[in-house]
């Protein structure tokens, strides 16, 4: 489904990430770990059209999408829920869902059905329809940000550290989340800090080191290799 092949990405003259190949398969859900500054959003960044690789290819469903702008990304059905949720404090729920709504894979599902699931989803976000998102919780904020990329009609979604902050119970919930998610069709890569949770979650994983993958395999055979369990396990 996703295809990314030598991506390299610069910021001014400095290379945040240097070739970095993956791939997702429909159906999967693919991790990206890495400690701080590997380049993991960048790469994100960079497959939803945010940011321009300098180098590689970026392919979506047999298209090449690395010249594309971030709304045609998003309207072929690939969707970044950013890091740090990037929610607009004065806007309610609801005005989040109908943003993430605007730019959509236009599909069998239309405007009213799609909120209908997502409240499904998320019961807690249709009580808090009218709440402004920046009088919510931090859990709260991040199902805002997830539901409003789900308006959007993804046949993937890139989530980009969606536990950050959150207290342990809220991120137990979240994990529940992930994989109704994908248990709801939708193809996931997920970029987390919390290894283990994401080794967890994931089928397959890839580790990020300073901008380049290092590690590559199964999520269970990875959370059992002795560099990951020392390095990113605390094992
Ligand atoms: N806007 C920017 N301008 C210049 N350098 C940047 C910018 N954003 C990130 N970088 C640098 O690029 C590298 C990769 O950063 P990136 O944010 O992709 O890492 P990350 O793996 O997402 O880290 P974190 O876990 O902290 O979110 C780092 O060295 C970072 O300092
Ligand atoms: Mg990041």
């Amino acid at each position: 489904m996703l295809k990314v092949e030598n991506l390299k990405v610069r910021y001014g003259h400095r290379e945040a990430v240097h070739s970095v190949s993956l791939t997702v398969a429909d159906g999967e859900i693919v991790t990206l770990v890495g400690s701080n500054g590997a380049g993991k959003t960048t790469t994100l960044k960079a497959i939803s059209g945010l940011l321009r690789a300098s180098g590689g290819t970026i392919t979506f469903n047999g298209e090449r999408i690395d010249h594309l702008a971030p709304h045609q990304i998003i309207e072929r059905g690939l969707v970044h829920v950013p890091e740090g949720r990037k929610l607009f404090a004065d806007m309610t729920v609801l005005e989040h869902l109908e943003l993430g709504a605007l730019r959509g894979r236009s599909g069998s599902t239309g405007f009213n059905e799609r909120l209908r699931w997502v409240y499904e989803l998320f019961p807690i976000l249709a009580e808090r329809r009218t709440q402004k998102a920046g009088t919510m919780s931090g859990g709260q904020q991040q199902l805002v940000a997830i539901a409003r990329g789900l308006m959007a009609n993804p046949k993937c979604l890139m989530l980009d550290e969606p536990t950050l902050g959150l207290a342990p119970i809220i991120v137990d919930q979240l994990a529940d989340t992930i994989k109704q998610l994908h248990g709801s069709g939708i193809t996931i890569l997920l970029v987390e800090q919390r290894v283990d949770l994401a080794l967890r979650l994931a089928d397959r994983a890839y580790v990020l080191e300073t901008g380049r993958v290092v590690m590559e395999d199964a999520a269970h055979t990875l959370a059992a290799d002795p560099r990951v369990k020392s390095a990113y396990l605390g094992l």
